[in-house]
């Protein structure tokens, strides 16, 4: 790990990506069926791109979670307390973190833990600028690497953390569990955690919402084929592939899929992968719960929902979990 001061801010960088993302490719391209994780769509275009999906009209989980917070800021915030530390696992642009800090009561640190490393770079910099008086401590890494929570000049009365967005979603369930269970271990037993949950709903909603009809989703998704090209020289040609999605009913996720266009072979770090045409490479998940469902997810982790908050239509909520 490097620690770098970059103007105002600190960035803890355990550089995730540059030792990672053959193997991974290699490794989920060899399974059945085929995927790649979610997380390479995050390069500084696929984050652009990311940015552009949460203003398109069919994307409404931004827009509802966003809602959600404008109602309720004051109450999250007294949840949370005064004098926190702010983790953010998977923090984009830092948004919704703005309206969370200038709601928080003397807020000691913010600690954005990012995979894109450009972007994380440019919004904790900005974020610097608004909040003078807040430490910024970037962390450069996988949320499932060996990352820590950096130590504040000032003492915090806690560590809390803020997921919104429903990338809790974007896991496999026991992901999801080893994850939250990971954060309430080094965030502390005190700690609180402020997470984005997208909602079981009508299934025409949530399918549009991964394929909008301006075809931005499918330029976030084709970004992955330019990646593997670009980082890797795949070599695969251009419309080789197209985006497809599915709402899965049985498994309560939507499914994003590679689809090949043409039957095509793709050499890899010594390895040969050949597709037929229609054949389908997984690269996101997204799961919606019922309350219920995600209450019981938190408490195999070792969580307790203590406070929720939804929309009037109730498509996305915002909720406060403790250590049990
Ligand atoms: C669905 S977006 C949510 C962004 C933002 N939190 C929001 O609410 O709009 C997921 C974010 O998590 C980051 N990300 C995805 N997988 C990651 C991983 N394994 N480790 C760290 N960051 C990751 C992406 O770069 C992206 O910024």
């Amino acid at each position: 790990m490097d620690v770098l001061n970059i103007g105002p801010v600190t960035l803890y960088d355990y550089h995730p990506v540059r030792q990672d993302f053959l193997r991974d490719v290699v490794e989920g391209l060899s399974a059945t069926p085929p995927r790649i994780s979610s997380k390479y769509f995050y390069d500084e275009t696929g984050s652009a791109l990311f940015e552009q999906i949460t203003k398109v009209p069919e994307y409404y989980l931004t827009r509802t979670e966003l809602s959600i917070l404008r109602e309720h800021l004051p109450e999250m915030a007294a949840a949370l307390g005064p004098r926190c530390v702010v983790v953010e696992p998977g923090s984009g642009s830092g948004m919704k973190t703005r309206l969370l800090l200038s709601h928080l009561v003397d807020p000691v640190a913010y600690v954005p833990v990012e995979i894109s490393r450009e972007y994380l770079i440019a919004s904790a910099l900005a974020l610097a600028e608004e909040f003078p008086e807040l430490e910024v401590l970037p962390v450069c890494d996988d949320y499932f690497g060996p990352w820590l929570v950096p130590e504040p000049r000032r003492p915090q009365e806690r560590n809390v953390v803020f997921f919104p967005g429903s990338t809790i979603g974007n896991m496999q369930p026991d992901e999801a569990r080893g994850l939250l269970a990971s954060l309430a271990r080094r965030c502390g037993q005190r700690c609180g955690m402020l997470i984005g949950v997208d909602l079981k709903k009508d299934p025409a909603i949530i399918a549009a919402a991964y394929n909008d009809s301006a075809g931005v989703t499918r330029a976030f998704n084709l970004n992955l084929v330019e990646r593997l090209n670009r980082e890797l020289g795949a070599g695969i040609p251009a419309g080789a592939f197209e985006h497809a999605t599915n709402y899965n009913e049985l498994l309560g996720r939507n499914e994003s899929f590679l689809v090949a266009t043409r039957p095509l072979t793709i050499g890899l770090g010594g390895s040969s992968f050949h597709y037929e045409a229609g054949a389908r490479i997984m690269v996101e998940n997204s799961y919606k719960f019922s309350l219920e469902e995600f209450a019981a997810l938190a408490a195999d982790a070792g969580l307790r929902v203590v406070l929720v908050w939804m929309d009037e239509r109730q498509l996305f909520s915002v909720q406060y979990l403790t250590p049990i």
